[in-house]
């Protein structure tokens, strides 16, 4: 693979990021990452690898849908009503167990508290595609008062997990940090 074509440039392949979810560690300023893609992202899309956003006018109840990596990833600023029930719901009932959360082990379950952000519950960062086949869901709705996806009717609830319809997975939670107290760092 060492063409001559290739020698002068710098090796990008350094600073190719991973998919998210296959770590559960984000470092600070972990900015390059393994390479285990084929992905070869030119200058635009690595410096959308990572976004930050200032969270500070979402207030309670309310969300906010950003762009990271070309997709729609949703924050929102949870009720106490809707921690409380998302913490309620027995693990069994969960059609996913998985807490599907790119900041923690693999297996770790689907509890509330794997699925809103660390030391601030109330916040919930999901990717907002639809694990069934990519619809994005719609926010306020559905049988379980999280996400609907109206394409073929998966209901999630307000920890963003699948409770009825055909998505077999709940909602991505991508790589994420408070870096202060209103702004989220994503990837
Ligand atoms: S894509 Fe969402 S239910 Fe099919």
């Amino acid at each position: 693979m060492a063409h001559n074509t290739d020698a002068e440039e710098p090796n990008r392949r350094d600073f190719l990021y991973i998919a998210t979810g296959a770590m559960g560690v984000v470092g600070a300023g972990a900015l390059a990452w393994p390479f285990i893609d084929q992905m070869n992202p030119d200058a635009s899309a690595l410096a959308l690898a990572s976004i930050e956003v200032d969270v500070s006018a979402v207030e309670e109840g309310q969300s906010i849908t950003v762009k990271w990596r070309g997709k729609p990833v949703f924050i929102r600023n949870r009720t106490e009503t809707e921690v409380t029930e998302a913490k309620d719901v027995p693990i069994g009932d969960l059609p996913d167990r998985l807490a599907r959360n790119a900041n923690l082990p693999a297996d770790a379950e689907a509890t509330d508290p794997n699925r809103g952000v660390k030391d601030k519950e109330n916040w919930l960062v999901q990717v907002g595609i639809c694990t069934h086949l990519g619809c994005v869901p719609i926010g306020d709705a559905g049988d379980f008062g999280g996400w609907f996806c109206p394409c073929h009717g998966s209901h999630y609830d307000t920890a963003g997990r699948i409770r009825k319809g055909p998505a077999p997975e709940n909602l991505l939670i991508p790589p994420l940090e408070f870096v202060s107290d209103s702004t989220i760092k994503i990837g």
